[in-house]
């Protein structure tokens, strides 16, 4: 392994530092708002962080010792919260967080009560919850620095999601509470602040002591703040609404564009609007709209422009447009925000499925929940990148947040990179509280050209209920009322014809695949597709079911009894043009609900084609090969290292797309088959060390190989990060790998791994294994089955960045990345 770089890499880092651009990281939605005139935003990510507690009032810095907790605007409840508390012995912390993911493993008492037992693995058996009160509350605190030119503008934290039940406080004022986990909210804040000097603190109180989800929900500021500081005549957040209209001579711009007037006296002012191509260019200017604004006066400003010649977003070139809206007055221009857009059609037809751009695409598709191995669900956004990456090179082309809003920096990695997402909304209700998360949601997301549905809910009792049809019935009206442009649906696992099914626009199926067919022949003018489809349960790296070890063997045949497996749904899906598409339940495991194995120390799903790391398992090349047919592939299972079983029968598979694949050991033929379309091959084959070999033809000539070989014992460690230059402050992935003395992979290696850096942070590890209890928040990680990985946060500061992982007994290595600045 070499830690050196090659001449292109320093040639194109150096170019990168002198231009200042970033091309590894687009900016962000939010983070593309420049700073103008009367506005900035800034990114509060350091925070200090200690947990308190939820029956111990004491120990929760005071707040509700006395009945007077929310009295007098909450003031003074709680020492926490007021700027003169001493926060120098918090830790500190950067969001995104999750508190949860640090906290230790809490295996059940024997015998567990059933209930009791069931809460405790939905969230992987962390020690939160009800029973754990002293590590169910966690307290942030960050000051903020303001001074009197602030004064008379409008000052605002922005939430993208905090989990959950939060109490936010302003020098020592309640200003807000926010009950969800997953929507973001808007806090104003200017009417508290110390113009004059003073410290001005921002506290949180996350209370996770209860639940929203089955499954793992970590605890905290587990996405991104901003402040946002702006005039007091501006656009409010959310405040632009972009659609377009792909026609023959050009694309129709339609932007909706919310000017607020919150100062006292009126103003006149002027909008002006532009659109901006992604190479930086204005392609079109709006006219200018004068506006007269009353005193508290917020007034909506529609505009349309025929964009001549526009190029569209699609899955391949990711064209990206920017609405930059100015607010003009008084010859000063107090206002700019930056609205990122694409202009593509979307299109759900009943009998020939989903259209991109008037062209059939597949969803190929994958749900998943938002945690990682090593950050639980406090995901950097470079690593919402390399997840979405993950799954793109497998051919995935479709995402489905479940069972909750995704993160903006998961959006704004889908607009970049392609990816379509079903956006979905996590309580299912038509309460108030309910339609306001379901609002916020939609005008958050509804600028993002990756968005293609809005999910109403998944598996709710009263799916096909007439109850659900009304609770339905008025999301969907609600929805389409904020956003005409996009169906909504809900996955429902029974009582299709009913219920919600005769409401949503789009129906989806959780599992049954094959009662599709019937439900479109019953209702053949509703677009279906699968919301959740094949659920093979496998085990990375192993080749039997274990009920001990609680591992499953990867091969493509294990399912609980309500789904099936990869080959099983998508052969259903892929010759049916009706079905626009599948999601396969999951695209990686997640912590918490422990399938197939419920029981400690099972912390994790096993669900997934990817494991909580992201390393792939064996079904991660049956999609591969069948999602991206114009790719040559072959790939071999199980691994070909087995002592003491020389002799014995080994079932060998093949995935892969080629026409034939031939099987060699040590280079002797056992065999050439014809590769059946959507399939797989399999072999037995006696078990002797060596080299087995599949090689894939197409028309008789070889196109792809990919062998297994006997490897020797452990003997060095590699390391791999997933780029050699990162932006300062972000997240490297490393991936480790036990190889034995001639390289070849260990695929049994459990030695312990040490990560270190130099000018970088190790933040977290991770294995992939489902039963490891062993800590995520570490510099040290046993191998599974012959991989690790860690996440390296680099410095703050710009400079080469070195990261080493080594072992007992072997050879280690070390990688070296560049920061920029
Ligand atoms: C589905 C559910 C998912 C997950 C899955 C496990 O019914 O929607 O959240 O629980 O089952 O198989």
């Amino acid at each position: 392994m070499t830690d050196g770089f090659t001449r292109r890499e320093i040639v194109s880092a150096s170019a990168l530092a002198l231009t200042g651009a970033n091309l590894l990281t687009a900016p962000s939605q939010a983070s593309a708002e420049p700073v103008a005139a009367g506005r900035s935003r800034e990114r509060l990510e350091q925070w200090r962080f200690h947990l308190g507690h939820a029956a111990n009032a004491e120990r929760d810095f005071g707040f509700g010792r006395d009945q007077r907790t929310f009295a007098k605007a909450g003031w003074g409840t709680a020492d926490a919260a007021l700027p003169k508390f001493n926060d120098s012995g918090w830790a500190e912390v950067q969001v995104p967080h999750d508190w949860a993911v640090a906290l230790p493993f809490a295996p059940p008492a024997t015998p567990p009560p059933k209930d009791r037992a069931d809460s405790m693995a939905a969230h992987g058996f962390k020690a939160i919850g009800r029973d754990f009160p002293q590590n169910s509350i966690g307290w942030y605190r960050t000051p903020i620095g303001i001074t009197s030119a602030d004064r008379g503008r409008r000052l605002w934290l922005e939430f993208d999601g905090v989990f959950r039940d939060a109490i936010i406080f302003v020098n020592g004022y309640i200003v807000a509470r926010n009950e969800s986990g997953y929507t973001p909210f808007r806090v104003g804040i200017d009417d508290f602040l110390d113009y004059d000097g003073g410290p001005n603190v921002i506290a949180v109180r996350a209370d996770a002591t209860l639940g929203e989800g089955w499954f793992y929900e970590g605890a905290g500021i587990y996405r991104r703040v901003d402040l946002v500081r702006a005039n007091a005549l501006h656009i409010p957040q959310w405040g632009t609404f972009v659609r377009t209209d792909v026609q023959p001579d050009g694309a129709l711009v339609q932007v909706a564009t919310d000017v607020l007037n919150s100062g006292d006296a009126p103003v006149s002012a002027t909008l002006r609007q532009s659109l901006i191509s992604s190479d930086g260019l204005v392609a079109a200017m709006l006219p200018d709209v004068a506006l007269n604004l009353a005193a508290g006066e917020q007034r909506t400003v529609e505009q349309q422009e025929l964009l001549l010649a526009p190029r569209l977003w699609s899955l391949e070139e990711r064209n990206l447009y920017t609405l930059r809206s100015e607010i003009h007055s008084a010859e000063r221009r107090v206002d700019q925000v930056d609205t990122r857009f694409g202009i593509r059609t979307i299109a759900f037809d009943a009998n020939r499925g989903f259209y991109l751009n008037g062209r059939p695409v597949k969803l190929l598709g994958t749900a998943n929940h938002h945690d990682h191995a090593g950050v639980g669900t406090g995901i950097p956004d470079a690593l919402h990148r390399w997840r979405v990456a993950q799954l793109k090179e497998m051919g995935s082309n479709a995402w489905r947040s479940a069972h909750n809003p995704p993160a903006s920096a998961l959006l704004d990695a889908c607009d970049e990179m392609g990816m379509l997402m079903i956006v979905e909304q996590r309580i299912n209700s038509s309460d108030e509280e309910a339609q306001s998360e379901l609002d916020r949601i939609v005008r958050r997301d509804r600028n993002h050209p990756s968005v293609i549905l809005w999910s109403l809910g998944n598996e709710e009792p009263h799916q096909a209920s007439e109850r659900g049809a009304r609770i339905n019935a008025e999301l969907k009206a609600h929805v389409h009322r904020l956003d005409p442009t996009r169906p909504t649906t809900f996955a429902m696992d029974q009582g299709w014809d009913n219920g919600v099914g005769r409401v949503v626009d789009v129906l989806g199926f959780n599992y049954r695949t094959d009662k599709i067919e019937g439900y479109h022949q019953r209702h053949p003018e509703q677009p279906v597709i699968g919301t959740e489809t094949g659920s093979t349960v496998a085990t990375r790296g192993e080749y039997a079911n274990d009920p001990a070890r609680h591992v499953m063997r990867a091969y493509d045949t294990e399912h609980p009894w309500w789904a099936t497996t990869a080959e099983e749904w998508w052969t259903i899906v892929a010759d049916r043009s009706y079905i626009a598409g599948g999601f396969v339940w999951t695209g990686f495991d997640y912590r918490g609900e422990p399938t197939p194995y419920a029981e400690f120390p099972s912390i994790s799903s096993q669900f997934g084609i990817l494991d909580t790391c992201g390393f792939p398992k064996d079904n991660y090349y049956y999609y591969h090969a069948w999602w991206r047919p114009d790719q040559p592939l072959v790939h071999l299972l199980p691994h070909w290292t087995w002592p003491g079983r020389e002799g014995q029968s080994i079932e060998v598979w093949a995935h892969g797309n080629t026409d034939e694949v031939e099987l060699r050991l040590d280079g002797h033929s056992l065999g050439r088959k014809a590769m059946p379309r959507n399939r797989h091959l399999e072999w037995r084959v006696p078990y002797a060390p060596g080299r087995l070999e599949a090689i894939g033809y197409n028309r008789g000539r070889i196109v792809a190989r990919d062998t297994r070989v006997t490897a020797g014992p452990a003997h060095s460690v590699s390391l791999v990060a997933d780029r050699r230059i990162a932006k300062a402050g972000e997240v490297v992935m490393l991936n480790a790998a036990v190889l034995d003395a001639r390289g070849r992979p260990v695929p049994t290696a459990v030695n312990l791994l040490s990560f270190a850096a130099s000018g970088g942070t190790i933040v977290g590890v991770g294995n992939g294994n489902p039963n490891s209890i062993e800590p995520d928040v570490a510099s040290e990680r046993r191998a599974f089955n012959g991989l690790a990985q860690a996440i390296m946060r680099v410095g703050s500061s710009a400079g080469p960045v070195s990261v080493s992982v080594g072992s007992a007994g072997l050879n280690g290595s070390r990688v070296r990345v560049i920061a920029l600045p």
